[in-house]
């Protein structure tokens, strides 16, 4: 019998089958296909516009440019630095590492285990909840999909809009259906919590809904606790599997603070998935350091899980790359560094929430960017008043009037707000 996509024997030739369920994975291949296209004839891909974004930046001569795009902290004088303390648990490592073997698909063990309590806070000694180290919070969203395509392929997830622009392309990607509702209105500022209710009323039972744990990118509208006990009230009421995705813990009000919705889901669901990074967090980006964890009704159903989980990493990335997340252990494990990563986190922090003051205090139309919280918030300017601004002013925003708050260095302030002050006015 013929896979479901494979060049069987059939009639005068081989020939290139596709069944139903694999259509959509062979896109570029049909029935009527007398032999198999090459490379050359694969379709165009639309560029990643925060990547796009990034090159187009770089590309600019303009020495007065203003990077506000990709989600990178930058500090007063627009540099992002090293943490110190990852620096110092950097040498240690080169110091001290006797060997480059194999870990195995989870990674590092010990990583995932110091990240518990930091995350799971009061779920931290829950064994029904297993975590495993990712290449990234990518990694782990993408990782958290298969799991739930593997286990439920009629789930369809719903996506407040709009959201990191890639959730969609990762859902895509592991062929679930995608169901999106308004989360934002842009005008106001505000989340449209109505709306978001209704959605989530609206799922059937083993939807996904994908919810950003703090920090919400793009828009900085984050849930208040109030909106997270509703959410989490119809999630439990409609039996919907809850994934959230925490990439910014520690930059909104503070590590616990900032993991309030997880536990608040932990607290009332049985099953539940969050995917996390600490790319921001311990500011190790291109390293690429996040987990994944996993929260079944038992602590045997976790394992199996996982075990399915384990597979999926497997076939993707085998392991995990290490560098990031040995340095991030040997800091969350030394009492010292633990403490100095609070400090230093607290720092990249106060920076976002002053530069978020500063903003909001210039004109009443930006107010609501200091109601706001983490790098992003999105301002009310439509795509041709962004591209103006990049054309005129070098300032590279994305197209959709989302702006990294910490993109802007202390002397840059000013200058920005005198552009998008001039926008809104035009
Ligand atoms: C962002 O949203 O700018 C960051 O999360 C970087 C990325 O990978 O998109």
């Amino acid at each position: 019998m013929c896979s479901p996509v494979s060049p069987c024997r059939s009639g005068t030739g081989w020939q290139w089958i596709t069944t139903p369920d694999s259509a959509n994975r062979a896109s570029m291949l049909s029935r009527t296909d007398t032999r198999a296209r090459g490379l050359a004839d694969l379709p165009p891909v639309e560029n990643d516009s925060l990547l796009a974004l990034i090159a187009l930046c770089d590309a600019d001569p303009r020495p007065e440019k203003i990077d506000v795009g990709v989600g990178v902290f930058r500090d007063a004088v627009g540099n992002t630095p090293i943490l110190k303390v990852m620096k110092e648990a950097e040498q240690r490592l080169v110091d001290m590492q006797v060997t480059k073997a194999y870990l195995g698909s989870a990674g590092d063990k010990r990583f995932a285990e110091l990240l518990r309590p930091i995350l799971l806070g009061n779920h931290a000694d829950d064994e029904s909840i297993l975590g495993l180290q990712t290449p990234g919070g990518c990694g782990a969203l993408r990782l958290g999909f298969e799991l739930i395509a593997t286990a439920n392929p009629q789930a369809r997830v719903l996506v407040g809009t709009p959201t990191w622009p890639n959730h969609p392309p990762i859902i895509r990607s592991v062929r679930l259906d995608m169901v999106e509702y308004p989360y934002y209105e842009r005008g106001q500022g505000a989340i449209r919590f109505e709306d978001m209710v209704a959605a989530l009323e609206a799922g059937e039972p083993g939807d996904v809904a994908l919810l950003h744990g703090c920090c919400h990118n793009p828009t900085g509208a984050d849930l208040s606790e109030d909106q997270w006990r509703e959410v989490v009230r119809v999630v439990t009421a409609r039996g919907l599997f809850p994934l959230i995705d925490i990439a910014y813990q520690g930059f909104g009000r503070g590590l616990d603070e900032d993991a309030f919705g997880v536990r608040l889901m932990l607290d009332a669901c049985e099953e539940v998935i969050v995917a996390q990074s600490c790319d921001k967090n311990f500011s190790v980006y291109r390293d690429r350091v996040g987990s994944l964890w996993i929260k079944t009704g038992s602590a045997e159903a976790s394992k199996k899980a996982m075990a399915h989980v384990h597979q999926r990493a497997r076939e993707m990335w085998s392991m995990p790359p290490d560098h990031g997340a040995a340095a991030v252990h040997i800091i969350l494990e030394d009492p010292d560094l633990h403490e100095r990563w609070l400090v230093e986190l607290a720092a990249m922090r106060d920076r976002i929430n002053s530069v978020r003051q500063r903003i909001a205090a210039a004109d009443p139309r930006l107010a609501f960017i200091g109601r706001q919280f983490g790098m992003f918030s999105m301002l009310p300017l439509t795509r041709e008043q962004v591209l103006k601004l990049r054309e005129d002013d070098a300032i590279y925003m994305a197209d959709s009037g989302r702006f990294n708050v910490v993109g802007l260095g202390d002397d840059q302030i000013d200058r920005f707000i005198a552009a998008v002050v001039g926008a809104l006015d035009a």
